[in-house]
């Protein structure tokens, strides 16, 4: 990994290069933080946007009790960089990774999710052959109709099966309110995500209620965390993206007090007529999922168009885009725009400060 950016000023970056500006990271990650500190909830952001246990670390320094990864492979670089309590908000199936995520359990705290009974004794058997215990939340279906138990009986189920199962340790239940998060009104908003929380709640009550003691009630992204910390029984809080406050969770989840930290620096490398300049980045640098991305300087020049390896800017009168200027830019999305690169540059005052390389990007098994 090329570290020799350092002590580079920002503009003399070849590109496209991905950016963090560490002022507005930091007071991202301390928004975040203070909120959670606050209402007396933990924070176990999600890694799968980062990538990057340097940036791990740098939450945990902010008081994250962890990280959450949705790949084995994730979690196994995430311990192997020394971050102890991980939760896989995935379901684990097939002996690979049954047998790696038993291995793991050496070296860190490594928790899964099961929503079927199908899950639970491969599971069981890989712990057992190791010589080690395996934490398991059940998955319970908030509405998302992604993964997930469909009712509180079902979550019951499958939970005091868990329990039964010699090398696994019942630690919970979990869920995400995904559906919820680009609700536009705050009071619909806040309604669906009480009512969505409210499922998860009611299944911790009738698992409690039959003996089995819930630690864990994981749930809550970025584009939810405003409301879902609010609510009495919620444990921790998995949103992790906000900490880049790209354009989707800004402008198409509404999430507010967050700046944007994440650009993409591009260069014009065309300027085929008098309002249209080209830039050097297209979908294979930048994500426009959801929205698309914005300058972050030039309000006046939306991107109106992204091809493999090309942007295309619609100029507003005046502005001058001489081909070699650079430009930064604003993700669509920072998730899918962090798996394109190998690593950001975090700067300050207007140089390389930092270089952090996104060690689980390429982390799909
Ligand atoms: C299981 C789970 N938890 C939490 C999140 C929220 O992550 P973020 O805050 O990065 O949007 C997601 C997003 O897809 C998710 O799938």
């Amino acid at each position: 990994m090329q570290l020799s950016a350092i002590g580079v000023p920002v503009e003399e970056l070849d590109t496209p290069a991905l950016l963090l500006d560490l002022d507005r990271f930091e007071q991202n990650i301390a928004k975040m933080s203070d909120h959670f500190q606050s209402r007396g909830v933990a924070w176990r952001p999600h890694a799968k946007a980062f990538k990057s246990p340097a940036i791990a670390h740098q939450l945990r320094k902010a008081g994250a009790i962890g990280v959450t990864v949705a790949k084995v492979s994730e979690a196994e670089v995430m311990a192997a960089a020394g971050i102890e309590d991980i939760l896989i908000a995935h379901l684990v199936v097939g002996p690979h990774k049954t047998k790696r995520l038993a291995a793991l359990q050496r070296y860190a705290d490594v928790k899964a999710t099961v929503d079927h009974p199908d899950h639970v004794a491969p599971l069981g058997e890989a712990a057992r052959t190791a010589g080690v215990t395996i934490g398991i939340l059940v998955d319970v279906d908030l509405g998302l109709h992604r993964c997930g138990v469909a009712s509180a009986a079902d979550a019951l189920k499958l939970a005091s099966l868990v329990s039964e199962t010699p090398g696994l340790r019942f630690d919970g239940l979990m869920g995400y309110e995904g559906h919820t998060l680009m609700i536009p009104d705050h009071d619909q908003k806040q309604a669906a995500i009480q009512e969505a929380i409210g499922t998860l709640l009611t299944a911790k009550d009738v698992v409690e209620r039959a003996g089995l003691t819930c630690r864990i009630i994981s749930a809550g992204g970025t584009g939810s965390y405003q409301y879902t910390a609010d609510l009495p029984g919620i444990t921790e809080i998995q949103a992790g993206g906000g900490i880049f406050a790209c354009q989707y969770y800004t402008q198409v989840c509404g999430v507010e007090g967050h700046r944007p930290a994440l650009a993409v620096l591009a260069t014009v490398v065309s300027r085929p007529a008098a309002d249209r300049a080209i830039l050097d980045i297209g979908h294979k640098s930048v994500s426009q999922y959801r929205t698309p991305p914005i300058l972050r300087d030039y309000d006046n020049c939306p991107v109106i168009g992204l091809s493999a390896e090309h942007a295309v800017v619609e100029l507003a009168p005046g502005e001058d885009f001489p081909i070699g200027k650079k430009v930064a830019v604003i993700p669509g999305y920072s998730d899918f725009t962090f798996v394109l690169h190998d690593r950001v540059l975090g700067h300050r005052w207007g140089l390389v400060e930092v270089v952090w390389p996104l060690l689980a990007r390429g982390m799909l098994q």
